[in-house]
């Protein structure tokens, strides 16, 4: 009887570790301090040295030891760290290259890419100085990463010093640190799939431990050279391997839509008996130079998109039909499934999309379907057996109401002034489903960034309704969190010190924060150069000054009708307004600071009509960006430069600008102004 207790006891906790494990390793998102996570392994290893019957393949007296830790130094990259643009299909690297030839205004120009392999594993920067490596930095958030030099120093294939002729008083070097599938099969235990088990190693506080693994790293790209040596991407990757860094042999360069097209075949039919988890091929505009005036969007660059490998399929049965309400309030299906392992993760849930996707596919509760799974995206159904039907199979009947109670709305589109296929619940803030899925946006990346508070700790703390609405995150009462299961001292300090920090926050951070539906990181960013202070933006609380608002706002160049009747329905709900208010009361929001002050354009609003001769529309926008200026959608008297293209210039707007007594110049001077 007391053998059992024991045993139970002990099980018991070896559970409780694996979901630590799974919280930090798996989810990002420790649920426990370092100490409390030291003394459930301590307990377990002192339980197996009394009881010697004890053992469980779970126990850390069989595995590397590992331990949370958010105590790395952040580090500013010099240059963020972007990730990359899909692609899944053939059509979508037709789109890309053609978006490219439109951005360099030029339909004949043969466009050299670099073919590579996208290696599935953690990306990490290192920085050389004088050839010795004097920074390594995790990527982090992008924008902010993570002192992890001295782990990455534990790694053969990174040089700790640059040998060569020419090598750049500064290069900064990004690759993918991985770890091979046959090294994964000695440690695997411990985590779901290599990449988690080469994120979990790298952020071990103990370098020592990190040495046990077997982690490897390709490099692939850089950040800051200074002074720059290259003038395309293969010339670069060509010479890192001479100075000693591992490239991937399968790096090729192509040049038409063909051979992406054969590269991606032949790589795909290999990808099985490469030692590394793959998901795609990374194409890369080769020329350098090219590569700068394409530059990036928020996110990705221009000149690279991934171009996935077809996704992993499953087959399985549909056991029940849910409704999930998102942020938006977007009504989604959601086939609850009898769990199955596509490409190597156990999937439980599957997205039907909305009520037409289920009547189109006829799909019914107790039908056997196919699903996929492709990369991070939620796996989808693709297909329904219906063969396999039988008469216990249950006709789903779409719900008019969101979990809420409320009468959810299909909403008519702007542009296509078609009726969505969305059904949404509109009560915004006043809907707890909708709310819940507000904050985990809240606390994402792109938005309050907030260290420790991610989407598992939302639903944590919703369901003791310690957080309701976004300002409750500025004024937790941290008594509450003291009992609950995975908080200790440290991880409460740590999470103070996180909010804290985040309750600063730049006007368009803060504006994407808020979720107003279409206004993504872009559209945020313009309506903050628009508006420029919060309290500038809090004047689309009151009705009449909202109008007036959203009139001035369509002669923003990206914000469209779309936009203003989001913005419009947004602030008509009181709640929003309510929510809204009470998170600018416990914030410090940051005026809108142009950062090109000094260029050329700075305060200045600039119009184009007519199509240049040299470059494209969009590449004019983002030169008179980079130079500090704006583009306008529309001509007022804010206006301060109008800039006529010969081909096809509008004659209205001509006339206009010179009624106005708006300074009018061509493409020539225009170039002349930039030095370009
Ligand atoms: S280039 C600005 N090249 O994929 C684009 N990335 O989704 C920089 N990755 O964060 C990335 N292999 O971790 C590039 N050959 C390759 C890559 C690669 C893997 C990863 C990388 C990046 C992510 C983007």
């Amino acid at each position: 009887m007391e053998k059992k207790r024991i045993e139970k006891e002990y099980n018991k906790k070896i559970n409780e570790l694996k979901k630590f494990n799974k919280a930090y390793f798996n989810d990002d998102n420790p649920v426990v301090s370092d100490k409390y996570y030291d003394n459930v392994k301590l307990e377990i290893l002192n339980l197996e040295k009394k009881y010697k019957y004890l053992n469980n393949k779970n126990s850390p007296s069989k595995k590397v030891g590992y331990q949370p830790s958010n105590k790395f130094k952040k580090i500013k990259h010099l240059k963020p760290m972007l990730s990359l643009s899909n692609s899944f299909k053939q059509e979508d690297m037709k789109d890309f290259l053609s978006k490219i030839s439109n951005f360099l205004n030029n339909k004949n120009l043969v466009i050299e890419l670099s073919s590579e392999p996208k290696i599935d594993g953690i990306s990490a920067s290192l920085i050389y100085e004088q050839g010795l490596l004097i920074k390594g930095i995790s990527r982090g958030d992008g924008i902010i990463g993570e002192d992890i030099l001295q782990n990455l120093m534990t790694i053969k294939d990174i040089p700790k010093k640059i040998y060569g002729k020419n090598v750049p008083k500064v290069i900064e070097i990004r690759g993918e640190v991985y770890i091979g599938k046959k090294d994964f099969e000695t440690i695997k235990d411990n985590f779901a799939n290599p990449r988690n088990a080469a994120g979990g190693s790298l952020r071990q506080k103990d370098p020592r431990e990190t040495a046990k693994i077997p982690l490897k790293y390709f490099a692939y790209g850089f950040g800051v050279i200074n002074p720059m040596i290259f003038k395309t991407q293969s010339e670069f990757i060509n010479k890192i391997k001479q100075w000693g860094f591992i490239t991937n042999p399968h790096n090729k360069v192509v040049k038409n839509l063909q051979e992406i097209e054969s590269q991606h075949k032949l790589i795909e039919e290999v990808r099985s008996t490469l030692d590394y988890d793959i998901d795609g091929l990374v194409f890369k505009v080769n020329n350098l130079d090219l590569q700068t005036r394409l530059g990036n969007t928020s996110n990705s660059p221009r000149w690279a998109t991934a171009y996935k490998f077809s996704s992993e399929k499953a087959i399985t049965k549909i056991e029940d039909i849910v409704i999930q309400v998102g942020r938006t309030g977007a009504i989604t299906p959601v086939a609850k499934v009898l769990p199955v392992t596509v490409g190597g993760v156990v999937v439980s849930n599957a997205t039907l999309h909305n009520e037409d996707e289920i009547n189109r596919k006829d799909i019914r509760i107790g039908d056997t379907i196919t699903i996929q799974r492709a990369g991070d995206v939620i796996p989808q159904v693709v297909s329904v057996d219906k063969s396999k039907r039988d008469k216990t199979s249950i006709k789903y009947i779409f719900p008019i109401t969101c979990l809420c109670g409320s009468k959810t709305k299909k909403e008519i589109s702007t542009s296509t002034k078609k009726e969505d296929a969305v059904r949404r619940c509109t009560k915004g803030y006043e809907c707890s489903f909708t709310a819940r899925e507000k904050l985990k946006h809240i606390v994402s990346k792109e938005a309050f960034n907030i260290d420790g508070l991610g989407k598992k700790v939302i639903d944590q703390f919703w369901d003791i309704k310690i957080i309701k609405i976004p300002s409750d995150i500025f004024k937790l009462d941290y008594n509450k969190i003291k009992n609950l299961e995975g908080w200790a001292d440290i991880s409460i300090k740590n999470l103070k010190e996180a909010i804290n920090k985040s309750s600063t926050i730049t006007l368009n951070r803060f504006i994407y924060s808020i979720g107003i539906r279409h206004i993504g990181q872009e559209n945020a960013k313009i309506l903050s150069s628009f508006f420029r202070s919060v309290s500038n933006f809090s004047s689309l609380f009151t009705q009449n000054k909202r109008e007036k608002i959203l009139n001035d706002l369509v002669q923003l160049d990206g914000i469209g009708d779309t936009q203003i009747k989001s913005i419009d329905s947004f602030f008509s709900n009181y709640r929003n307004i309510e929510v809204v208010k009470s998170l600018i009361d416990v914030l410090e929001i940051k005026n809108y600071k142009n950062s090109n002050k000094k260029g050329q354009f700075s305060n200045k609003n600039l119009m184009f009509t007519g199509g240049f001769e040299k470059i494209s529309r969009s590449e004019a926008k983002s030169l008179t960006e980079d130079n500090g200026g704006k583009v306008l959608g529309t001509i007022s008297k804010k206006l301060d430069l109008l800039v006529v293209g010969d081909s096809k210039p509008t004659k209205k707007k001509i006339e206009k600008a010179k009624e106005l007594k708006i300074k009018i110049i061509n493409e020539k001077d225009w170039y002349k102004l930039l030095n370009i």
